[in-house]
Formats: C-alpha cells, sequence, structure tokens
C-alpha cells in the first residue's frame, strides 16, 4: 500500500464480480459434497512448508481443504490478488516503502528478525538490550539493596504486552526457570489498569529482587503508566522511600526522556523504530521478556519468523501459505458474509494466541476506510475470538454445532512428543472437532443414534431434531510438529502476513489504529473531570460512579 500507483478500490477488478457469483454457486453447498466429488481435496489443498533450514526437517503443514472453496475459485482468488497488484504490495513491504501510508512511514518489522533490511538509515543496535536480558536472566543484576534480581514484571498493554506474553506462556519452561542448577529469573506480565492484575502478580514478589521493565513504545499509555507509578510506590513502600528506584526498573520505548524523568537510567531505556508498529513488535526490543525467559532460543524464534518472510517474499501465489491464508480470510469475509472466526490452538501454551490474534487482525483490518478515501464496500476484519482447546469444547462449541451462526474457525494444532497420553488426546479433539463441525449429524443419523440407545420410536421422533447439527462450519487446521521457539515465530509471522495480504487487496492500512484513540479522549475528558461534555447516558454513569465511589469512600 505505498503512495505509489493508482488505486482501484477491490470490487471494481475484474475477479471481483467473478468471486462474487462463485459465491453465489457454492454458499450453500455442503462441505463434505466437495470432498465427496473429488478423491484428491484434501491433498490438493493441503499445503505442506518445508523448512530450509537446519532447525527442523517439516515447519508447517496447513490444510485448508475444509474451507468452502473449490479449483475455481481458488483461481479467481489468485487473480484477484494478481489484479490488485500483491506482488507490489510486497515489493514494498520488504523494501521499506511507506505502506502505512496515513503515517507516511515503513513496517519493516521483519528487519527485526532479519527478514527485510531495515529502512535505509535507521539500522537499529539490540545489543545493549541483549546485554541486559542475559545478565538478567543469569542473575548478574542487583537492586538497590545488593540482592540479585531474580524476577522480571513486563508493565504494558497491547502490542507491548500480547505478543511478549502469549511468546514466554508458550515456550518458557513450566516448571521454571532453572537451567544447570542455576535458577534464572521470573517472568510475569501485568497489562490491565484493575489493580487486581498488578496485586496477583504482586502478591508473592520480592521488591528487593523485582525489575519492572515498563513497555510502552510512546511511553504515553495511561493503563501502563498507571501501572508504573504503582509500581514505584510498592517499591518505595517496601524498600523505603530513599531507595534508589533506577535499579529496579528498565523500559522499553522511545521516548528516552520521558522514561528517564519517571527515573529509569537513560542506559535501561531500550528503543524500538518507528518503524515497528506495537502489534508486530514481539522481535523488537517489545520481546525483552521473552529473551530473558528463554534465551538464545530468541533467536530460534526470530529464524522461524525470518523463513516465513523469505517464503512469503519469493513463492508463487499457488503455494504461499499467508497468501492461502489471507485469501481464504478475504473470501469468507468478503463473500461468504462469515463475520466471525474462532481461534482454536489445541495448546494450553497458546492460550493467549486468540487475544494475540484478536489486535493483530481487528486492530489491523478492523477499518472501512480505504487508500482513496471512500468507504469500502466489501466487508474488511472478522470478529476474532476463542480460546484453547478442549476447554472450549465445553464451554462454545455448542454453538458452533447447534446455533445459527457460520463461523470459520482457525485450529492450531502442536503435535507434540509421543510420551504422554493426554497429548494425544488433545490433538485427537482437535482433529475430531474440525470433522464433526464440518460434516455435522442429519436426521437419519441423529436417528441412528437413538436407535443404538434402544429409545422408544415415539421418542425417537420427538428427540431426532434436537440431535440434528447442521455442520458445514468451515476450518483451516495448521499442524506444527511442536510447540518451540522456532514454530511458535513461523505461526506469528504467518499471521502477519495473512494480515498484510488482506489489507492490500482490501485497500485498507493495517499500520495505523486512529480509531482507538477515540476512545482514549473521552477516558482523558472523563479522567479530568469534564463529565458535562458527554451524552447524557455517558454523564449520568460518570455522575453515578463517582456517588459509588463517595458512598465508599
Ligand atoms: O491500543 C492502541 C495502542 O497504541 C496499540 O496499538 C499498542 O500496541 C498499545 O496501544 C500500547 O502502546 P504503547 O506501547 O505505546 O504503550
Amino acid at each position: 500500500m505505498s503512495d505509489r500507483g493508482a488505486f482501484t478500490p477491490p470490487q471494481h477488478l475484474p475477479a471481483w464480480s467473478a468471486l462474487t457469483a462463485h459465491a453465489r454457486r457454492l454458499a450453500d453447498r455442503p462441505l463434505s459434497t466437495l470432498f465427496a466429488n473429488d478423491p484428491d481435496r484434501a491433498s490438493r489443498f493441503t499445503r505442506i512448508f518445508e523448512n530450509p533450514t537446519e532447525l527442523d526437517q517439516t515447519a508447517l503443514i496447513v490444510d485448508f481443504s475444509k474451507q468452502q472453496f473449490d479449483d475455481e475459485i481458488l483461481a479467481d482468488l489468485i487473480g484477484l490478488a494478481r489484479d490488485a497488484r500483491l506482488s507490489e504490495g510486497i515489493h514494498g513491504l520488504f523494501h521499506g516503502e511507506a505502506v502505512n501510508f496515513t503515517e507516511k512511514r515503513a513496517a519493516s518489522h521483519m528487519s527485526m528478525r532479519g527478514g527485510c533490511p531495515p529502512p535505509p538509515g535507521s539500522e537499529t543496535d539490540t545489543r545493549a538490550m541483549r546485554t541486559f536480558a542475559f545478565d538478567l536472566r543469569e542473575g548478574l543484576l542487583t537492586g538497590s539493596t545488593g540482592k540479585t534480581i531474580h524476577h522480571l514484571i513486563n508493565l504494558g498493554i497491547g502490542g507491548s504486552d500480547l505478543g511478549p506474553r502469549l511468546a514466554v506462556e508458550a515456550l518458557a519452561d513450566p516448571r521454571g526457570n532453572i537451567v544447570g542448577g542455576i535458577e534464572l529469573a521470573r517472568v510475569d506480565f501485568v497489562a490491565n489498569v484493575d489493580p487486581r492484575e498488578f496485586d496477583t502478580v504482586l502478591a508473592h514478589a520480592d521488591a528487593a529482587s523485582t525489575l519492572f521493565v515498563i513497555s510502552s513504545k510512546s511511553f504515553n499509555t495511561p493503563e501502563t503508566l498507571a501501572n508504573a507509578e504503582a509500581a514505584r510506590q510498592w517499591l518505595r513502600a517496601q524498600l523505603g522511600e530513599d531507595i534508589d528506584i533506577g535499579e529496579h526498573f528498565a523500559a522499553v520505548s522511545n521516548a528516552l526522556e520521558a522514561a528517564v524523568a519517571f527515573g529509569v537510567r537513560p542506559d535501561r531505556v531500550f528503543p524500538l523504530p518507528d518503524w515497528v508498529g506495537g502489534r508486530y513488535s514481539v522481535w523488537s526490543s517489545i520481546g525483552l521478556p521473552l529473551l530473558v525467559a528463554i534465551g538464545g532460543m530468541f533467536d530460534d524464534f526470530l529464524v522461524g519468523g525470518r523463513i516465513i518472510d523469505d517464503h512469503f517474499r519469493l513463492t508463487p501465489f499457488e503455494q504461499n501459505l499467508p497468501v492461502w491464508l489471507g485469501l481464504i480470510g478475504l473470501w469468507n469475509s468478503s463473500f461468504l458474509g462469515i463475520q466471525s472466526v474462532a481461534a482454536l490452538p489445541y495448546a494450553h501454551g497458546l492460550r493467549s494466541f486468540p487475544g494475540w490474534l484478536q489486535q493483530l487482525e481487528m486492530e489491523s483490518n478492523g477499518k472501512h476506510v480505504l487508500r482513496d478515501g471512500s468507504r469500502t464496500e466489501a466487508d474488511t476484519a472478522p470478529i476474532i475470538w476463542g480460546a484453547a482447546g478442549t476447554i472450549g469444547q465445553h464451554a462454545f462449541h455448542q454453538l458452533l454445532y447447534q446455533g445459527t451462526r457460520k463461523v470459520a474457525l482457525d485450529f492450531i494444532v502442536p503435535v507434540g512428543e509421543d510420551g504422554d497420553l493426554r497429548q494425544r488426546i488433545l490433538v485427537d479433539n482437535a482433529l475430531a472437532q474440525a470433522a464433526a463441525l464440518m460434516a455435522g449429524r442429519d436426521l437419519d443419523a441423529a436417528r441412528a443414534t437413538l436407535t443404538r440407545r434402544n429409545l422408544p420410536a415415539a421418542e425417537i421422533e420427538q428427540l431426532a431434531p434436537h440431535l440434528v447439527c447442521e455442520g458445514n462450519q468451515p476450518s483451516t487446521t495448521i499442524m506444527l510438529p511442536r510447540l518451540d521457539p522456532f514454530h511458535l515465530g513461523a505461526l506469528l509471522a504467518l499471521y502477519e502476513h495473512k494480515v498484510f495480504v488482506q489489507a492490500w487487496i482490501w485497500g485498507i492500512n493495517p499500520f495505523d489504529q486512529y480509531g482507538v484513540e477515540h476512545g482514549k479522549e473521552i477516558a482523558r475528558a472523563l479522567a479530568s473531570g469534564k463529565v458535562g461534555e458527554q451524552d447524557d447516558s455517558t454523564a449520568q454513569l460518570a455522575r453515578l460512579a463517582e456517588e459509588f465511589r463517595q458512598r465508599m469512600r
């Protein structure tokens, strides 16, 4: 989405009308009939990404065959990508062009993992951050009392929390960070301005051995600054008013002066380039907590991202995983009218993946204004939600089976080692859910199920409709050999580029977030007591909240 070249809204591209016709043709066709008529469907619509590095044999398997499309649609989707000159977009993204066209800058987060050069004249040096992280990890830093720092608490929100939190949950050893008998630093996160999260994390923290990292690119995010202030007060309350507060803080931020004014030592303020957006920043200094948690394996995480960069940049659309993911998602959203996508990672370590994906997709592509300032005619980003399997099976899968809404599903399935039966149960469940949600159960099958229970005929007739599952929920299954730094890096980069593909074709800027600013302005107004400026409902609620506060004083 660089500023070069004329922009054509996607509906005016030749392939768009062909796809609209396909949607009418195929929308109601049961998914299982697509398989029945096509014995090679499963293998033809599964992309196996061979890993070119030494780190593993096979990196990712992505099975698209349970999505509602066929060869003709695929050809026209790829035609749409060509009509939209997606190759130009990819070239611009990797060559430092101003793809973030509203803020007039590049989006070169891939350079933090070696996937592209940094924009000219803006090389970054993460050596100081890395040295600091390794010293912290290995217990070489002391706090104001001389005690070793053993605990890092990250204070940040949005992109300054979700990426590192997800990666630490996925990759840090859950039994504690002990390597070679040495206990390494523990890592925790506080994002919410609700004091309960702060209190929960700090309940077992020892102030003398705790260091807070204020992660805020802008150093201007009210929630993070409020938590940083609470941390400063907590340290003083625990260790005394006259402690050297700088021994217990570091910051990841571009606002050096503001961080230093807060009390962070200048040599502990680690910047990240302007052209790394918050939700794309886990690869940068924002990844400091991950570096502390997993040490040198952080580099495998970067390699995982980088091989997807190379794949995305160099692979023809017909074989290109992010292009397929982007096109199928766009097909579901803009042509089939599917408004909702459930991210279903079958891994406890990926429990925060849906939250990370929400920010990535919804903050990036939850927009309606196109590059030429017009309003989009197509639906853009869907609503992303989800939870780790099998937890969600016992909560919301009922609606997926028998509700009234079409939901597209992304199953993320790390296969894992063969040693524990529970791991196998997990994987079997993921595959079973994808299969059952596609196939459904018709009335005859429902009757047969009840017949096997030896129920009286009248009861079978009465009950059978309640057992019917309409099926046809489309899904993509992404299978990884295991959840390790390399594969997590590859997975996250895959989705990052998927978002770019969609944004480029829709004609929106995935790298700004002006909408979010709007709510922040009203919160600021309320905080400064400007209650009367709001609508009557909001003004009334603000007054009532104040009354509650007064009564509780
Ligand atoms: O929610 C808006 C946002 O700007 C996100 O894009 C960003 O990840 C988050 O706030 C945190 O911003 P910062 O790192 O500047 O505190």
